[in-house]
């Protein structure tokens, strides 16, 4: 019996009985949040048997559209290599609301299975919940099933009502006692019956499951009785073909016979070779294209979130499967038209030219990225040495390549290893960190703000009391009140908190009053004398006219001002030591380092930076005042202040003394030269033509390096067992002994393949007059091939030769001619004659050339050939 015929054959029969034949409903569950996708011919009835929904019938029969690849039932990964496992099935079933009860439900499956599909009655086993007397009765004395194939099964998962035989449709929902059929497939098979230690194996196989509904189940877990008892019953048609066409595996059923025939024509009609029938990856293929249109035909469009993720990751994971047979281009959304040939005539929705184009556009899409991405996945592969695949590769491949993490382990399983989900969600948490810091950033474009000015007194202060909302913005726009547990922009009348400019960046801290907190973020100009702090409220909320105290986090800021601080003293030591001709181009000052960028046309030596060093160490122990005045812009020229780059000046500007060096600055800046406590560098590197850039540290970060960086060391000296001052001369060592031993080691190959060159010719055999060599070689690498090729031509007179060898599964070929033969026999054509039987291809000159294969099963086969090929030229 076909599949069609098994669907039919079955809604007919219940329609026989007064049941209404239902379409059925969608993959995307109606109205259901706690459902991603339809799992059970029962979800569209689920309010009915709740008594919350009416219809015109009490009877009803379905073939349902099920999907198990999201939320609580996910096949995903088993599918493809298991007999029984799909991302989506039909689900056939009957349903009584409030009409008939076990008695007609158990009749009715009787009957179907034995009188109209014909199984043997004594292949059938049953199941009952252990307390259910009335099913075991109506089983055991009105069917007439022994007393030995009905099995009583209890509370087998742990708590009341936790059993095999107890269906519930999720936490919540209607639920009921059940009874399972099962089908044995003979002793020829292992597994034990169902309630048995072995009852997984695959001999007793549940084609169908009979529910009773009986009760609700509420959140706290309360079972509240149904207005009437209720039947729900789900037999998956996969599994039931299976049984009916005589076969073990879902696969081998007629409907996916057809889909793996055209799953192959199609990755073919792409590829190169030839595809292998029996490849797992051409079932995951023929399942996931089902999913794939039936969740398209429902309005589903693969993208990043919720069904729609879902749905991208069951397409990609087939192009991959796809990719790994052969195909370079789409071939995955050709598959439609054989679904609509199998599946059209039940389900007219699949008709639909859409579903084509939608799994076309995501499917260029992928293939656009694929082939780099498995490219730097296999390489990650490669190096892998501790069996679990690097999070950080997994995060790149997610982001870059649009391979879904489960795709990427999917290809680690095949290859033995294993993928580290931590370090992908620690990876994923720091790029939606930066999103939240870039939607910050976006905060402070573009808000309307008339206003008085703000007053800065954070030259002098870190906190300030009693400062005045004047100006509130959430999302851009200017509002009068924001809630707890939101993000605004608030301008005050006065404020400590520096806003970010002349390469500062913005302070954090609090403000606080008697029913708020607010955390500021960040602190940023809205414009040039204006203020905003973008705030976080945890507690309270903030209106416009509120008052708050304000509180700059002080270690943060003493850690910016001294790198602010040394900023200027460094750029002074720069051109005491470089010359004149190096001029700011911009910096960024952050409480953990200060980063300098500055035209220079060359790297600085060790020296330099050395110097550099110890000139503001020197500055820094002179413990010197810091001094800023506040002068008209015409007398601050005046005192021969260098102007920095990227700042604007007002009508009177801040004129910063600190050690030697005077410079306009507006930052914060520490008292006394002391307080930056230790200053250096830690990085010296070139960022444009003719620009430098100088990473450094101070305070305790650069107490922080220092031991880091003698750590380290150590370390090194320890494993080279000498004291550090001993450390250069120990890899000088290292690297000679190095060097002397790749020298010897090339020696030894050259003086090996002159040997082997020399047993090689002895196994030439003679053809019309030309000596044919052929020879493998494994475990040689090209240069040893193409060495020996020379020896051997040298040494034979008038010849022909392909010597090959194999390393880690790869084939290596070189091919030589004898220049008194090329006229007749050319290398390229000769190597290529094998390469191509080997998966491979290959050229080169007419008395030398090389290739390439990946198939080294078919080597033997090829190379027994050259001698005749050979002749055949001559
Ligand atoms: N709703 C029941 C099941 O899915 C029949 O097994």
């Amino acid at each position: 019996m076909k599949v069609a015929d098994i669907r039919r054959t079955f809604l007919k029969f219940y329609e026989s009985k007064g049941h209404t034949i239902v379409h059925s409903s969608p993959v995307v569950p109606g109205n259901d949040p706690t459902l991603l996708f339809t799992n059970a011919g029962m979800n569209q009835f689920k309010d009915v048997f709740l008594g919350f929904d009416k219809r015109p019938y009490t009877r009803a029969t379905t073939s349902q559209k099920c999907i198990r690849a999201g939320g609580k039932h996910n096949d995903l990964d088993n599918v493809g290599y298991t007999a029984r496992h799909h991302t989506f099935f039909e689900m056939l079933g009957n349903f009584s609301f409030g009409d008939y009860f076990k008695h007609d439900a158990i009749h009715f499956a009787w009957e179907l299975l034995t009188k109209h599909f014909m199984l043997p009655a004594e292949k059938l086993w049953v199941t009952v919940y252990a307390e259910d007397d009335e099913a075991y009765d109506i089983w055991n004395k009105e069917v007439g099933v022994p007393a030995e194939r009905i099995v009583r099964i209890g509370d087998n998962k742990g708590a009341r009502y936790m059993s095999d035989n107890f269906w519930m449709m999720g936490d919540t929902g209607p639920c009921g006692p059940c009874s399972e059929i099962f089908y044995d497939h003979g002793d020829s098979v292992q597994g034990g019956p169902p309630g048995s230690p072995d009852e997984d194996g695959d001999r007793y196989i549940e084609i169908w499951n009979l529910v009773f509904m009986q009760f609700y189940r509420d959140e706290k877990g309360v079972m509240h009785k149904l207005p009437k008892p209720s039947i729900d019953t789900g037999m998956g048609l996969e599994r039931i073909a299976a049984v009916l066409q005589g076969v073990h595996n879902n696969y081998d059923i007629d409907l996916f016979k057809n889909l793996l025939a055209a799953a192959k024509a199609a990755v073919e009609s792409v590829s190169v070779g030839e595809v292998d029938a029996t490849s797992p990856s051409l079932k995951v293929i023929a399942d996931h294209i089902r999913a794939c249109a039936f969740s398209v035909a429902d309005g589903i469009v693969p993208g990043n979130e919720g069904r729609a993720y879902v749905l991208r990751r069951i397409c990609r994971r087939a192009i991959r499967h796809g990719y790994k047979l052969g195909a370079r281009a789409p071939f995955f959304y050709k598959l439609v038209d054989a679904v609509v040939a199998e599946m059209g005539e039940a389900y007219p929705e699949l008709k639909n030219p859409k579903i084509a184009a939608v799994l076309e556009d995501e499917e260029r899409r992928f293939f656009a990225t694929i082939t780099k991405g498995m490219e730097l996945l296999e390489d990650a592969i490669a190096k892998c040495t501790n069996g679990c695949l690097d999070g950080e590769i997994l995060f790149k491949l997610h982001d870059t390549y649009g391979f879904p993490a489960d795709l990427t382990g999917d290809v680690c399983r095949e290859r033995g290893l294993t993928i580290d989900t931590e370090g992908f969600d620690r990876a994923m948490e720091r790029q939606r960190a930066a999103a939240r810091a870039s939607a910050k950033f976006k905060m402070a474009a573009g808000l309307e703000y008339s206003g008085a000015d703000t007053v800065f007194t954070g030259y002098d202060t870190l906190v300030e009391t009693g400062a005045k909302v004047i100006g509130l913005y959430r999302d851009g726009e200017a509002v009068e009140h924001v809630d707890a547990g939101e993000d605004c922009v608030v301008v005050f009348d006065r404020t400590p908190f520096y806003a970010e400019s002349g390469g500062q960046t913005g302070d954090k801290g609090e403000a606080k009053n008697a029913t708020s907190l607010l955390e500021v973020l960040d602190t940023f100009k809205v414009k040039a004398a204006v203020t905003g702090e973008h705030c976080h409220v945890h507690e309270g909320g903030v209106s416009l006219g509120d008052t708050f105290d304000l509180r700059v986090n002080e270690e943060l800021r003493e850690a910016t001002m001294r790198n602010h601080s040394v900023t200027h003293i460094m750029h002074k030591a720069l051109r005491t030591v470089l010359g004149d001709g190096v001029a700011q181009k911009g910096s960024l000052v952050s409480p953990k380092s200060t980063r300098f960028d500055f035209s220079y046309p060359k790297p600085l030596t060790a020296d330099e930076i050395r110097q550099v060093e110890t000139i503001v160490n020197a500055e820094i122990l002179r413990n010197t005042e810091v001094e800023t005045r506040v002068l008209p812009i015409d007398e601050a020229k005046e005192t021969g202040a260098v102007m920095l780059f990227g700042e604007k000046y007002g009508e009177t500007v801040r004129v910063l003394n600190i050690g030697t060096s005077v410079e306009f600055c507006g930052g914060t800046h520490v008292k006394r030269t002391g307080d930056i406590g230790f200053f250096k560098v830690v990085s010296e590197a070139g960022i444009a033509a003719g620009v430098r850039r100088i990473e450094a540290v101070t305070g305790t970060e650069a107490l922080r390096f220092v031991q880091e960086q003698a750590e380290l060391l150590s370390e090194s000296a320890h494993r080279f067992k000498a004291p550090v001052s001993e450390l250069p001369g120990k890899i000088d060592d290292l690297m000679q002994t190095q060097k002397a031993l790749e020298k010897a080691l090339e020696q030894l190959k050259s003086r090996m393949a002159a040997k082997l060159g020399d047993t090689l010719v002895e196994q030439a055999v003679d053809v019309k007059g030309v000596k044919v060599l052929v020879a493998r070689m494994d475990g040689a690498d090209a240069k040893a091939l193409r060495e020996t090729m020379d020896k051997v031509k040298d040494k034979l007179g008038t010849a022909a030769a392909v010597l090959a060898s194999v390393v880690d599964g790869r084939v290596q070929l070189a091919a030589g001619v004898t220049k008194n033969l090329t006229d007749r026999v050319k290398a390229g054509e000769l190597v290529n004659f094998v390469a191509l039987q080997v998966g491979g291809k290959g050229g080169g000159k007419p008395d030398m050339a090389m290739a390439g294969g990946s198939d080294a099963s078919k080597l033997d086969e090829a190379l027994a050939g050259v001698a005749s090929w050979v002749e055949a030229k001559l």
